[in-house]
């Protein structure tokens, strides 16, 4: 029962002479919404990548409920849902024939599912239109019914409210707030930070691969004014300190 959601231990991962992810080790506990926060380039999409064993750990590993995860490993992965930089979809197929198409993955997953996600997502309305027509709160929105559509219990979401205007940024937090609240368990990786101070209960400070803090987003911000303040204690410069 106590098998974190999420484990990663020791996670490594180097590109040539760039280390992305220095040893990193991260628990995510079932039901709480961790944000993953650091700025560009401090290492979030390489970890996800290594969650999802898209990518070779160069050391460490990942688990998920328990059970590893590696590119050769990925029966775990069945209880996870993933919204990565840029979802493809057939820009021609509707979002709805999108969703079927990705639902044949899935046994368990019916026309009924289908329809119940684009529900939860409000693509009620736009289910039978292009995913071209899309705007890209849209394509977002859609990219996270397809993530649901299996009933993962685990979340991995790569910066979810990119390019959305504030509006579509506003509404997509009190989603992701809802599908907490319904039980989910959410790993968010954010370079916003009111967004993780939203939307988390607890926070890891990524910066140049490193972990530099984790921890309840109300201890860290205890005699602090914002998590912006704790965010440039912990990282020094804005520019990270980098000459
Ligand atoms: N496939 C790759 N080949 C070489 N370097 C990479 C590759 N992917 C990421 N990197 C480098 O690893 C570091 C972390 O990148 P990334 O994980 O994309 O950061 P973030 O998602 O936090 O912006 C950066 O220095 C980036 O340039
Ligand atoms: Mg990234």
């Amino acid at each position: 029962m106590d098998t974190p959601a999420l484990r990663l231990t020791d996670l490594t991962k180097r590109f040539g002479a760039v280390l992305a992810l220095d040893h990193l080790h991260l628990e995510v506990r079932r039901g709480e919404c961790l944000g993953f926060l650091g700025p560009n380039g401090a290492g979030k999409t390489t970890t996800i990548g290594l969650i999802l064993g898209l990518l070779h750990p160069t050391a460490g590993r990942v688990e998920v409920f328990g059970r590893p995860v590696t590119p050769r490993q990925q029966a775990a992965l069945r209880q996870v849902g993933a919204l990565t930089a840029a979802p493809g979809f057939y820009p021609y197929l509707s979002g709805r024939d999108n969703l079927r198409l990705l639902a044949r993955l899935y046994p368990e997953v019916d026309d009924r599912r289908v329809e119940e996600v684009l529900a939860e997502m409000g693509l009620t309305q736009a289910a039978g239109r292009k995913v071209k027509g899309y705007s890209t709160g849209m394509k977002q929105r859609l990219g996270l019914a397809a993530a649901l559509l299996h009933r993962p219990a685990l979340l991995v979401l790569d910066e979810p409210t990119n390019g959305l205007d504030p509006v579509g940024m506003a509404e997509m937090r009190e989603r992701l707030r809802n599908l907490k609240a319904h039980g989910y368990t959410i790993f968010l990786s954010s370079h916003l930070l009111h967004e993780v101070e939203q939307v988390c209960d607890r926070v890891g400070i990524l910066h140049h691969g490193r972990l530099l803090a984790v921890g309840q987003v109300a201890d860290l911000l205890r005699g602090k004014r914002d998590l912006e303040e704790v965010f440039l204690e912990t990282v020094g410069q804005p520019d990270g300190g980098r000459k």
